[in-house]
Order: structure tokens, then sequence, then C-alpha cells
């Protein structure tokens, strides 16, 4: 079996990929893994209440108190975040939800080591508001895409995509929902393949 990967949880809110990820570990689902902890941007999460609740270890990292008269003082905000997630020694960090943009110096740190989930068929409809983008669009299949973190917007070559319809009457909210469960199982998939090949 071997040393269990390290795995690191980045999230920004609700946190049910997290929980996914967190429940796929528990039930062995993935080989060998362990959460460490889940880092969190806002003190007011409710991924951290998930994470309590399964006895994982979380930081918070309030990205509101970097904000300062010049507007968000990122290098101040990244060197934290980069000296808390060098500390827990990750070989995997996930981002689950996690809506800040990663900087040079964190991508550098961790090459190959980061990974996010977008709800859309990256490369379309990056950044904020993907389905609603989809919904837009008059495509009439959206989906879900898996991929290695770089500096770019919603960028990095990709792990796992899966498909999910647009129906006719969708609104945002009816389409996120069916997207959802499809985001949790291609999550869970991506991650045993990636665990996989890790040496
Ligand atoms: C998910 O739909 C995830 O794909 C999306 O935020 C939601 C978080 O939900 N991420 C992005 O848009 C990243 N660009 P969750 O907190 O319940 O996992």
């Amino acid at each position: 079996m071997g040393v269990k990967k390290r795995i690191v949880l980045f999230a920004s809110g609700r946190g049910s990929n997290f929980c996914a990820l967190a429940d796929a570990i528990q039930k062995k689902q993935l080989p060998n893994a362990e959460i460490i902890a889940l880092v969190c941007n806002r003190k007011d999460a409710p991924a951290l209440l998930e994470a309590s609740s399964r006895n994982i270890a979380t930081h918070v990292i309030n990205s509101k108190d970097y904000r300062t008269d010049k507007g968000f003082d990122r290098d101040s905000y990244e060197a934290k975040l980069l000296e808390t997630s060098l500390g827990l020694k990750p070989d995997l960090i996930l981002l689950a939800g996690y809506m800040l943009v990663l900087g040079r110096k964190m991508v550098e740190a961790f090459p190959r080591k980061i990974i996010n989930i977008h709800p859309s068929l990256l490369p379309k409809f990056r950044g904020l508001h993907a389905q609603r983008q989809a919904l837009e669009s008059g495509d009439s299949m959206t989906g879900c895409t898996v991929h290695w973190v770089t500096e770019g917007l919603d960028e990095g070559e990709t792990i796992l995509q899966a498909q999910c319809p647009i129906l006719p009457g969708d609104t945002v909210e009816t389409l996120s929902q069916r997207l959802l469960p499809l985001e949790h199982k291609t999550y869970i998939e991506a991650v045993i393949k990636v665990l996989k090949e890790l040496k």
C-alpha cells in the first residue's frame, strides 16, 4: 500500500464537491489517499462546517482581511496561502469551488499537483456563471471539466470531462442541479485516475 497520498482541498463556499470527495475517501473509493485539510478563503463558508463534522482540519485565510484602500492585496494573501500550503506538504491540492485565481507562486510551488473542477466543457464558458453562459449560448449540451491548474483562468490540460444535456425551459438553477451530481462523480473519477498515475 505504501504511504497515503496527502490531499488538501481549497473551497470558498457550499462545499458539495468537497463533501463528495471526502465521502469517497472515507468509503475507500479512492486508492491510498487521505484528506489532510480544507483551506477556505471565507470564514463563513459552509464547507468549513462540513469539514469539522468529518473531523477534517480547517485553515481559514480570509481574503476579505487582505482588502486595502488600493484593492485586494493579492501578493500578501498568496504569500499566506503559499506558507499554509507548503506546511501541509500536499501530494495533491484539489480546488473545489475555490473562487479565486491562483497566482504564479502557488502554481510554481506545486507543479502538476493542483487540480480544479469547472462547470462547463472547457475551453467553453470560463470564469464565473458558467451555467448561465451555457444557457445563453443556445448550446444543447454542457458539462464539467476536471483539469490541471495553471496561472490562467480555468485553463490547463483536461483530466476528464463529462457531458450533460441542456433541456428546454432550463434555468440556471435546474441546469446547475442536473450538473452537480455529474461534477461529484467526474471529480472522484478524475482523482482516482491521477492517484493511479502518481508515483
Ligand atoms: C461548482 O459548480 C464548481 O464546479 C464551481 O463552483 C461550484 C462549487 O460548488 N467552480 C467554479 O466555477 C470554478 N471556476 P460546491 O461548493 O458545492 O462544490
